[in-house]
């Protein structure tokens, strides 16, 4: 069991006023989790501290070389007010991945559960409860060395932050605007595509900003090298409903392994839907779009949950799908994914954890 050391806040803060107004990422709690590692001791000094600003060499990797990465996960409050997560060790299991392909040590995954749920426990007050809130919970791995030369990677910090949150696209459940990036590239194979490090959204910015200019939401990427195969969007996996079936891009190295587009799949599957992850071209894609095959398209994440897409930009032109509205088995997968999420609907997949549990 770890020891963690908590140093209340001696002030805490008002929380926001109108939890209809949280946005995304604008609030933070007042508390954060910390530990450190260096090599030959490793990971010690497990603390809870109060939301502050960290004190920390400008020579520090994080700062140069980008070496960050982190999660994405969400406490939810349930009807009867208790407080419930959503498979944290799937997010657990994917940092130490992320972190392996960094060359940054791994957090261990029975402390990151730990440090999760004393965390979250010590700040539930701040769990908003108005219908589609949670707290967004932001577990960070950096390294803090301040050796510039690139030959060594000693200390590092792993720190978790929490923020109440609201809807992560403006427009709450209304279908968004996608476009395809034909010209710039999120990774490529043997990249660092499927690790959640930072410079992968760092480099993003540039085309989301010019497709935000142009009245688009986020982009779809395709592949780094070809551009022939349709891959994620800048902050969740997509999937499109074509002629019944749920087609999705398949991992590979190239795309995040979401954890909710991992979970979608599971309920597709089982409510009888035939699944493909495979490579999508893009040419296949717009045959199918032209043909008005394409009966639903819908990005997946966990900031994003179940975001119906209802036009793609491609070439200078917009399709749209569904009338532009949200598809049936859109709005079904957000209903049952929701509703276990929040502990309104049984869990018969096992994957919710009760905070204090
Ligand atoms: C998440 O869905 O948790 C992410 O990390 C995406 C981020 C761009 C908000």
């Amino acid at each position: 069991m770890l020891h963690i050391d908590i140093r209340r806040n001696p002030a805490p803060k008002a929380k926001p006023e109108d939890e209809t107004k949280l946005g995304f990422g604008k609030y933070y709690t007042d508390h954060m989790f910390i530990m450190d590692y260096e090599e030959g001791t490793g990971w010690h000094d497990a603390r809870i501290v109060p939301f502050e600003n960290f004190s920390m060499t400008p020579a520090a990797l994080v700062y140069h070389y980008g070496m960050c990465i982190f999660e994405g996960m969400k406490a939810y409050r349930r009807p009867d007010g208790a407080v419930q997560l959503f498979r944290p060790d799937e997010n657990a299991s994917r940092m130490k991945r992320s972190a392996e392909r960094m060359c940054m040590p791994p957090f261990p995954e029975e402390y990151f559960l730990e440090a999760v749920q004393t965390l979250v426990a010590l700040d539930a007050d701040w769990v908003p409860s108005e219908p589609g809130t949670t707290l967004y919970i932001r577990p960070t791995l950096i390294c803090n060395h301040d050796d510039l030369s690139m030959h060594a990677l000693d200390r590092f910090m792993f720190f978790i932050i929490l923020s109440p949150v609201g809807s992560y696209y403006t427009g709450g459940l209304q279908p968004v605007r996608i476009k395809v990036e034909e010209e710039a590239s999120r990774c490529v194979r043997g990249g660092t595509g499927f690790a959640k490090c930072g410079g992968n959204y760092a480099g993003s910015f540039q085309a989301t900003q010019q497709a935000a200019r142009e009245g688009y939401s986020q982009v779809l990427w395709l592949d780094g090298a070809t551009k022939q195969y349709v891959e994620e969007v800048g902050s969740n996996n997509i999937m499109f409903k074509i002629g019944g079936k749920i087609v999705t891009p398949a991992l590979g190295d190239t795309v995040l392994p979401g954890i909710t587009r991992k979970s979608s799949i599971e309920m597709l599957k089982g409510w009888g839907y035939e699944v493909e992850e495979r490579l999508l071209p893009v040419a296949e894609l717009m045959e199918h779009i032209e043909a008005e095959n394409v009966e639903e398209v819908f990005g997946v994440g966990t900031a994003a949950i179940i975001t119906p897409v209802g036009t793609l930009g491609f070439g200078g032109k917009d399709y749209e799908f569904n009338g532009g509205k949200i598809g049936e088995t859109t709005q079904r997968l957000y209903d049952e994914l929701v509703g276990l999420q929040f502990g309104q609907r049984p869990d018969p997949y096992g994957w919710t954890v009760r905070i204090g549990e």
